[in-house]
């Protein structure tokens, strides 16, 4: 079957990183036919917009992006080009897995996480008042009057919006992630105890889901703080985690870093219709054009691509032979070195023919 998909290569180390794992996707030997198109700065010098409608159009289209590093460029109005993308398509859940590879440098072993992070609403609503500014000072007042709490006038305000809805449709989407992938345990992480009212409820619609999966998957609920200290000392008491928005993006940073870092954390941002996959990481623009940049978590974004247009056993033969490359440690970035400055490293372009080359023994 031939599978249309649009590519977004990025910019930075994007373009790199995304022709490696677009190489390493088609020697899996699925028909794949890209619908390139451009965003990020590739895209403001292109085209004068950072995020034009054709990408979208293109990703509505086609229903599945593999996704490259995009810069934000400050001052272009955009907080982040990838947030809105993520807001532009409502792709509600991201799903990061945070999986141990053998020769990956790290404090742990066999660590096989999922955390669920609600995409939507929260901190990164993008709801913010400047300091000093007269709606700001408006809003101060307000608060004042109906809280009977005082803000100090010199504040500066973010909004945490946390709706029922995108509780329920996030904790569902997890509890059905969980099902679909045979994991036993989700763990609610929240604040609930202080934000009564937004992470209160969450928590309490989390409830409500769970119980109806009750002797199907096991539920828990984490205070985010002590979640983060649970997650350095005893990572392996936990399965899949639910968070929202802001949580789940610290969180899961976290958890990139106890199986050795960004170079090996794939992502992707679901929607009900739609669905970008893309590396944890950002554009590392100190590494752009140098060859230098680990391709593997752009390729694990590939590996969950393929999964979700149920290709499950390309899927499972490139896990395979990425795992297989990063094991030997020979034809591997400087970071997957014990020692980053050992000469011996391969660049980005050597660890994709490496792991293409695995791929035809599997
Ligand atoms: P970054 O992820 O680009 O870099 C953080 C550190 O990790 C740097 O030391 C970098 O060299 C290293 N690193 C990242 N990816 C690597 C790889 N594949 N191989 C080896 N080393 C790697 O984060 P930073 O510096 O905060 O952001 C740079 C730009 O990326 C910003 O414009 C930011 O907005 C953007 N960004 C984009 C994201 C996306 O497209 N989803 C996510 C995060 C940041």
């Amino acid at each position: 079957m031939q599978h249309k998909i649009t590519l977004i290569p990025g910019d930075g180390i994007g373009y790199e990183v995304s022709l490696a794992a677009t190489r390493c996707i088609e020697a899996c030997g699925v028909g794949i036919q890209w619908d390139k198109a451009l965003a990020g700065q590739d895209a403001l010098e292109k085209t004068g917009e950072l995020l034009p409608q054709s990408a979208l159009d293109s990703i509505k289209k086609n229903k599945v992006a593999l996704k490259g590093p995009l810069t934000t460029p400050i001052a272009t109005g955009f907080r982040s080009v990838n947030v809105a993308i993520r807001q532009a398509l409502d792709l509600f859940a991201c799903v990061r897995p945070a999986k141990s590879y053998p020769g990956v440098k790290s404090r742990f072993k066999d660590i096989d996480l999922v955390i669920i992070r609600e995409n939507s609403e929260d901190l990164y609503a993008g709801i913010e008042f400047q300091e000093g500014k007269p709606e700001t000072q408006s809003l101060i007042a307000q608060i004042q009057k109906s809280t009977n709490k005082s803000i100090r006038y010199d504040s500066g305000i973010s909004i945490k919006p946390i709706s029922k809805f995108a509780s329920e449709r996030i904790v569902r989407f997890a509890f059905q992630y969980a099902l679909e992938n045979k994991r036993k345990k989700i763990t609610c992480v929240h604040k609930a105890n202080i934000m009564k009212f937004t992470d209160g409820l969450f928590l309490e619609v989390a409830r409500r889901v769970a119980g109806e999966f009750a002797g199907r998957i096991i539920f828990e609920e984490a205070i985010v703080d002590n979640m983060a200290m649970q997650l350095v000392q005893k990572p392996h008491n936990y399965d899949v985690l639910v968070l929202p928005n802001l949580y789940g993006d610290i969180i899961s940073d976290l958890c990139a870093g106890l199986i050795g870092g960004l170079g090996v954390a794939p992502g992707a941002n679901i929607g009900a219709q739609m669905a970008v996959f893309e590396a944890v990481h950002g554009s590392a623009p100190k590494y752009q054009g140098k060859n230098k940049a680990n391709p593997c978590a752009m390729i694990l974004s590939g590996v969950l691509m393929l999964r979700h247009i149920q290709e499950n056993k390309a899927a499972d033969n490139l896990e395979e032979a990425v795992r297989q490359v990063i094991a030997e440690g020979k034809s591997v970035t400087y970071d997957l070195k014990p020692d980053p400055l050992d000469p011996s490293a391969v660049g980005t372009a050597q660890m994709a023919d490496a792991i293409i080359n695995k791929l035809k023994k599997i």
